[in-house]
């Protein structure tokens, strides 16, 4: 698909890259742009060669926000009536590992959007922040629930009600980032598409099992998250790639080909082979 406020790539097998690219505007988020966000990441969902995603900005901006000009004219009951903002839930309803690469500012909209992320990376030039207030506002893509449950209350309440920004080793010290790299954009992506391409080598039915329990620690008190972890992890049992002592052939070889799965592979000291099922 050819998109006009993105990019996507594959900067690597099973790596899915999606690029905010609406530079004039510091990739302010206007709905275009998250529409067409909302359907890059569809597609990643949707596509059995990707095993994990990556969404980024330019070196200076990750994403500045909302469109401040596009909300600018917006009244209580158009807001309310289009459900504005809604769609960017979207996001949180991908299975696959999503990681934000967060260089230069993420604002507003923008931290929100990074932090609906499963792992954010960040580097030095990262400026996080949630100026709403400033504007007479106040978060409104999760900001509030999300910065909160990372930072704690006492922090998200100063954050949120004096719209200071804070830094990539601020955001890494606080839990809001798993690692601030050095460097600019390229390490950044470097760094990210690390972690992605070894997030894509594993089962993709263990990947998103994996992200499935860690989101619901966000949702669940602890009782019930650890009863559904250990549901999911029955579950695990009756995948393709988990079984023990099974030898699994390739119909149409022949034959057949072994293929090594995951606990049969460890036995015999052999690297897996997954079938993603
Ligand atoms: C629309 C934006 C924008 C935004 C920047 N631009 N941020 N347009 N919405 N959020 C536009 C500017 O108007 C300008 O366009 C161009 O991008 C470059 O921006 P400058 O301000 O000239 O750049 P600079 O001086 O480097 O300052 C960068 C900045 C500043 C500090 C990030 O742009 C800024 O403060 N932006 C707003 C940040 C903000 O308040 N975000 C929260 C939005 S509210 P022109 O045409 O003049 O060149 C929000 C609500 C979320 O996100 C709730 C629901 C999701």
């Amino acid at each position: 698909a050819s998109y006009e406020h993105i990019l996507t790539s594959t900067p690597k097998p099973g790596v899915g890259l999606i690029t905010l690219n609406r530079p004039e505007a510091l990739n302010a988020l206007c709905t275009p742009l998250m529409t067409e966000l909302n359907s890059a990441l569809s597609s990643y969902d949707n596509d059995a060669s990707i095993g994990a995603i990556i969404i980024t900005g330019s070196e200076k901006a990750f994403a500045a926000g909302a469109d401040i000009k596009e909300m600018a004219p917006l009244t209580f009951s158009s807001a309310y009536t289009s459900n504005f903002i809604a769609p960017w839930s979207h996001l949180t309803t991908i299975r696959k590992p999503v990681i934000a690469a967060v260089s230069g500012y993420a604002l507003g909209g923008g931290c929100e959007l990074a932090l609906m992320c499963d792992i954010l990376y960040c580097n030095e030039k990262a400026v996080f922040g949630q100026p709403e207030i400033k504007l007479g506002t106040i978060p409104g893509a999760g900001g509030s629930q999300r910065l909160t449950r990372a930072v704690g209350k006492s922090k998200a309440m100063e954050l949120i009600l004096t719209g200071k920004n804070f830094s990539g080793k601020e955001a890494k010290e606080w839990g809001v980032a798993a690692e601030v790299v050095e460097g600019g954009l390229e390490e950044l992506l470097a760094k990210a598409t690390e972690t992605a391409e070894t997030i894509a080598g594993y089962s993709r039915v263990a990947v998103v099992a994996g992200k499935e329990v860690v989101g619901k620690s966000q949702e669940l008190s602890l009782r019930e998250g650890v009863e559904f972890e250990r549901r999911v992890f029955h579950s695990l049992f009756g995948s393709r790639d988990q079984k023990i002592g099974e030898l699994t052939f390739f119909p149409g070889f022949g034959d057949g080909w072994l293929i090594l799965l995951g606990m049969t592979a460890f036995a015999e000291k052999k690297k897996p082979e997954w079938s993603h099922e």
